[in-house]
This record gives C-alpha cells, structure tokens and sequence, in this order.
C-alpha cells in the first residue's frame, strides 16, 4: 500500500493576498474600497458592466437573491482578476424569522440563547446569499430618549461584551467560511450611544477614561470573539469624527488589538465629515478617512472621486490604499469567497424553519421583564371565563417586529391576539383595540373597549409604542405613551376588572400613571414574529418570566440620563429625603444631590424584573479576605426560590471600590449568570473573581487592580442583594 499523502496545506492567505496585490490596478483597488447601494431587480446594463470592471468591492442591501448571484457570477467570471463582492445587509435581530429586538434579547442575560438566535438569522441570511451583517450593535447608551437604544444591548459594558460576543460567534458560526456563516460587524465605532440630547446622530463627548472604561469593552470583546469587521460611526467624538478619528482607528483598533479585519464607515460618514466641520470638501473628507483607517467607504464616493488625485499629488502613501485593501480582501479570503464558486440562488422556503420559530419563540419568553404583579395576579388561571384584549399594540404584526426589520414576513407574525384566539377561541376573547395606533388620541373607539372590558373576567391591554417611534433618527423628547394611552387605561380601570398592561416598545418608557391602575405590567418590548406565543405562555403560566433589565427605567424623562453605574457624589441624598426637606430653605440637610419634584431614585433600576417565584439572597461569603494579584476568590452566596413555582433567576456579582486613585461607580456588575431554582430550594452560587476582573482604569490610564478595599454584592438586582467585603493587595 502506498503511503497516504498529506492533505495539501491549507493555502496561505496573506501570500494570495500580495499575489493579487501585485497584479491590481489603482481603479481595482479603489473599486475595492467602495460600496454601493442600488442592484436594480433584474440586474441593469450599467450594474453588470460596473461589476465587470470591478467599480465596486461591495453592495449593500442590494438586489434579491438572484441579483445577488447573478452580480457575484459577473465578478468571479467575468472581471479580470475574478475578485469576489461582498454583500452585505443589516441583519439586526433576525432575518426572515424576526428575533426580540436586541434591548428586549439583552433582558434574557442568556449568551448561549443570544447566539442560537444569531445562528438562526446568520443561516437563513446566508441561504439567500449574504455574506455580511451590519451587526452586532455594541453601542453603550444610557438615554432612552435616543431611538436606537432599541438595537443596542443595554447601558452596561459587561452585558453588551457577552451577548455582543456570543451575537458575533452565532452570526460567524464555528468556521466563517462555512456556508451558513456569515461574517459579523462590530458597529457604531464609537462612542455613538452618548449622543449629547439623546439626538441621533449628535456629538459626542467622552473622556478617555470613560471612553475605555465603558464604551470600547463591547468592541475590545467582540473583537476577541473573531469579528471580521467594524464600522466607524457617524458621531463626533471629542472634536473629531469617529469615522476620521486616528486614535480609536489606529492606535486603538489597530495597534493595541492587532485588528486585522476591514473598517467599513457608516453611511456617508466621510462625506459628512465636512458637515460636521471637519473636512473642507469632499476631497479631504476622502484623505482623512483613508488616514484614520476606514477602508470601506459606505454608500458615498468621495474614496473613488478623490484618492487618485491624492495619490499622484503626493499628499497620501500608496501603503495606506494597499493596506486598505489587504485588509478587505483578507476578510474575502476568509469567507471562502474566492474558493467558493458562484452561488445557486435560492428561493425563500414557503414556511420558516420550526426550530427557528423555536428559538424565536425561547427568545422572546426569555425577554419578557414583569415588572408589577399586585397580589399575585399573574399567572392567569386558564379556566378564566372570558379576556378582553384591548390596544393597539395587541394585533399590528409590522410594530410587534420591531424598527431594524428588513426581510421579516408580517403575514408570519403570530400576534398577542391571535395567540390568545388560537388559546381560547374566539368566543372567550374579545377583542377592541380602543386606539387605532399608539399615537391616536381620538377617544372614538374607547366606548367598544370598555364594553368588551365589562363583559371579562379579565382586560389585557397592549400599549406602547408602534416601531415607528424607535430605530435610527427616531429620538423622542418625551418618554410618555404617545396618544390616548393612558386616557384608554382609565377608563379601563373605571370597570373594576383587573387591568393587565402589556406593553411592547423599543425604549424603556415612562408609564407611572398606568402602572399605579394596572394590577399586573409585563414588559414585551417588540418580541418579534414569536411576541404572541410567548406573551400568552408567560400570561396564563405555562412560561415563568425570567427576563431582568438591562437598562434603568427613569421615572420621567427629566431625569435622563440616569443610569446604576454612577460615580456618587459628595452629597448623596438618603431614601428618606425625598421631597422638599421640611425646616427652612437653609437646613443643610436638605442641600443634597436630588430633584425636589420627583424621588432621585429610578422607577424600575437596573437588573430588575420579577419572577412568578420569589427569591432570597443570603449568606455571603468570600474564599479568603485578601485577593492578591496572579490570584483568584471565590464568592459565594445562597440564593433559595423561596416559592412555589420552579423558576430560572438571573443573579448578579456587583463590587464598589470605595477609594482609589479615581473614584469608582457606586456598582459596577462583575459576572452574572442564569440559574433554574426548584420550588424550594436553595443553591450555593459562586463566583471566581481575579484581579483581572477587578481592573480598572486608573488616573493615569493603565488598567489595574488598585489595592486597597472592595464591596461586593451576589444580588437579584443593582440596587439590593446580600453583601460583603475583601481587599486587594499588592
Ligand atoms: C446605520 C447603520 C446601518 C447602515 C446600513 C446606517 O444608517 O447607522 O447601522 O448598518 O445604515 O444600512
């Protein structure tokens, strides 16, 4: 027998790389650094031709999938150097088979749950010919006010690291040249979620400590998870606008964690450098983002208009056009675009997948934050006699998906109302939406409600806010239900049944006025082709809700931003004094850190939600009370379901450094993790904690375990839990 001969080592992408380097025209490394929007349906004349010549490296929501595979046989076969397009779209949270948006999949705490619901969107993304997503969001924000809090993970740096990192492995799968992966995209970079106003699109002003304190954890994890690529973002940030911006773009992104993927910029983002004061015209708008770092530029053309000149006038390196278009070719090459031969188009299945319903289904449940639950009233019995389902949120498909939805089918929305019909039959369900939207204010369809309300045994009512009202450029000044919300529930509430608010938006709302009405207000935000099914479970107990925030609920917008992780003050006021202090104007107790209108407290705090079940934190202990660094404790605490239900708890590690050489937030989660409680029983939850996780920046920027004292919790929530202390040393 003749020795079997070893596999063919596997081709060296850098060395195919400067191959094809060496042979590409300016034009053609130019063409790789564009993309374009606008595949006409069938493909045009001037599309085919522009591909031929290699005009562009990418498209962007673009064509259908047949365009799509008729483009990339075009490039692969008919452009002179056979180099592939990328297509990419924005697959936020879900494709066919719409997932929770990303806010309400951050409640679930659930990495391994946030991944499936990635994997499942990435797959039926790349069976229709996409290779890219403009995801995860990694934006940090702690202001309701701005619309795209909707796609972001929340206002922690810790949670949007863990599910932004397990958003990144689902979408690329185990192997990014696989044929159902499909590259992620690490966005806005950065700083775009402190938007000053809560204004999209607004600047920025982030001191560096808190830049990397809080603002590039997310990215830095995503990172470390293998995303292929990143996009700078449209905001300004101290001064310079992140999509010209040399400091996070090559010394961070570049130098300090070796990013070897592309940059694609934001839509425009370089030519609106010159709005923004930064660029004189188009041709330095080119020249200053080619400088930062942006080796894609999205939808504008300044790169293809300007870099030539550039170029021949001396005033760019040639090094920086090369590497640019390294750095995009690699991420090809790692696709497998190259190797992989042009696609079959496929045709849409005429059904979504059941275990991707599946998955949408789990997800959605797991969102779910219940927030009031007066004496118990939920879970409904299911021997009730009759529901009255009333609002405008509990039947509108195209609002329960959500503001990122490009591809979700509304016909395939399983609504709160046809859920609970297909529960109950249409006899025990009546049904009067009360408001034709959530931004009606007519009152004309309140008598109908209210009838359908005296006739059950209880009312469910579906408010919020339509998706309209959220997503990009969609910021509000106000928090409030829009219209004749609470009008509506008033009235409701007038009939003496027990009013059971659910409410479905894309932004933590402010609601107190229904809330003190309601005997029960469960939090959807927009679930999702799944919303129904899975509200309905949680409604009549077949699903206990397990979803936590992961985003403080202020009490009115006035109070913005207001988040846990704050530094205190030098006069932090106690819980007992809220209000106008009594005694004169100049009683110094008074002159503490609070509003004289409203409790300084927020309405519903960060890492809240509640349970059918109630739980008991007790008994912290710490493996030794010195952590010295290259060493690790244990934490520990006992936390019991101290109910009757079985039931998943989300518990929280939260540590305080009470002095150091700046001063630390007044709580700052560490880990957290997801635990399933039997009725009854108590389970010993521990931590490993090291000195790495306790690092923070210091006063001169190095990141550090500063010895000294350390407060810790093992907690339900960011504002309780059972406590104690140890110290590091040196
Ligand atoms: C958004 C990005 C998105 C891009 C492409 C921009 O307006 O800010 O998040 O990926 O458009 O659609």
């Amino acid at each position: 027998m003749s020795p079997t001969l070893p596999a063919a080592p596997p081709p060296d992408i850098e060395q195919r790389i400067n191959a094809l380097l060496a042979k590409m025209t300016l034009d053609e490394k130019l063409g790789q650094m564009s993309q374009a929007t606008g595949l006409a349906v069938p493909l045009s004349e001037q599309n085919k031709e522009e591909i031929r010549k290699g005009r562009w490296g990418s498209f962007l929501n673009a064509g259908g999938a047949a365009e799509r595979s008729e483009a990339q046989r075009i490039a692969l076969k008919e452009s002179r150097l056979g180099i592939p397009l990328i297509f990419g779209r924005d697959v936020i949270h879900g494709y066919r088979t719409v997932l929770p948006i990303p806010l309400g999949q951050a409640a679930s705490w659930d990495p391994e749950l946030v991944q499936a619901g990635a994997r499942v969107a990435g797959r039926e993304a790349a069976a229709a010919g996409l290779h890219w997503t403009f995801a995860p969001m990694l934006d940090i924000t702690r202001d309701p006010r701005w619309g795209r809090i909707a796609e972001t993970l929340g206002e922690d740096p810790l949670v949007t690291s863990r599910l932004g990192a397990a958003m990144v492995r689902g979408f690329q799968g185990d192997k990014l040249d696989a044929p159902d992966s499909i590259a992620a995209c690490a966005k806005h970079y950065v700083g775009y979620g402190a938007a000053e106003g809560g204004r999209d699109y607004n600047t920025t002003w982030i001191p560096e400590i808190q830049l990397r304190e809080v603002f590039l954890r997310s990215f830095d994890a995503a990172r470390k998870a293998g995303v292929a690529t990143f996009m700078s973002a449209f905001n300004n940030l101290n001064g310079v606008p992140t999509s010209g911006n040399e400091f996070t773009l090559r010394q961070v992104l570049r130098k300090e964690w070796k990013f070897d993927g592309f940059v694609v910029s934001d839509w425009n983002s370089i030519t609106e450098m010159i709005p923004h004061g930064y660029a004189a015209d188009e041709k330095d708008a080119a020249f200053k983002g080619v400088r930062a770092g942006v080796d894609m530029e999205m939808v504008s053309t300044s790169y293809h208009d300007n870099l030539k000149a550039l170029l021949a006038a001396g005033k760019l390196d040639q090094k920086l056009i090369d590497d640019a278009v390294r750095n995009i070719l690699r991420v090809k090459f790692r696709l497998g675009l190259f190797d992989k031969g042009v696609p079959v188009a496929a045709e849409l299945p005429a059904a979504p997948e059941e275990a991707a319903l599946g998955v949408a289904k789990r997800l959605a449940t797991e969102s779910l934050v219940l927030l009031k639950n007066q004496n118990a009233t939920l879970p409904l019995a299911k021997s009730i006699g009759k529901i009255a389902v009333i609002g405008p949120l509990a039947n509108s498909p195209v609002d329960q998906m959500g503001s990122w939805v490009m591809d979700g089918q509304a016909p395939e929305v399983r609504t709160p109302l046809a859920a609970l019909r297909e529960r109950f039959g249409e006899f025990r369900v009546a049904w009067a939406a009360g408001l034709k939207t959530s931004r009606d204010s007519s009152h004309d369809g309140f008598a109908e409600a209210v009838e359908a309300a005296r006739g059950a045994d209880a009312v469910l009512v579906f408010l919020g806010e339509e998706m309209i009202l959220s997503g990009e450029a969609h910021s509000r000044a106000y928090l409030n239900l829009p219209g004749a919300q609470e009008a509506l529930v008033d009235e409701l509430a007038k009939t003496g049944k027990p009013v059971i608010v659910v409410i479905l938006a894309g932004r933590p709302l402010t609601f107190q006025n229904v809330a003190v009405r309601a005997s029960a207000v469960l939090y959807a935000w927009h679930p999702g082709t799944m919303g129904g099914p899975a509200i309905a479970d949680v409604l009549f107990g077949d699903a206990v809700p397990s979803g936590k925030l992961t985003v403080t609920f202020p009490r009115t917008v006035g109070q913005v931003p207001i988040y846990y992780a704050h530094l205190n003050t030098g006069r932090p006021p106690s819980e007992s004094e809220l209000g106008i202090p009594a005694g004169t104007p100049v009683d110094p107790k008074g002159f503490t850190s609070k509003y004289l209108d409203v409790d300084f407290t927020p309405e519903y705090p960060f890492g809240f939600g509640l349970s059918y079940t109630s739980f008991e934190y007790t008994n912290l202990a710490i493996s030794t009370p010195q952590l010295r660094t290259g060493t690790r404790i244990e934490i520990s605490a006992d936390v019991a379901n101290t109910g009757t239900r079985d039931a998943d708890e989300i518990v929280q590690l939260y540590m305080h450094a009470p002095a150091g050489s700046v001063a630390r937030p007044v709580r700052e989660l560490k880990d957290f993790r997801r635990v399933h409680l039997k009725a009854g029983e108590k389970q010993r939850v521990a931590f490993l904690v090291g000195a790495g996780d306790i690092a923070a920046y210091n006063a001169t920027l190095q990141l550090v375990a500063e010895p000294g004292k350390y407060q810790v919790w093992i907690a339900p929530d960011s504002v309780r839990g059972a406590g104690g202390e140890f110290t590091v040393v040196p």
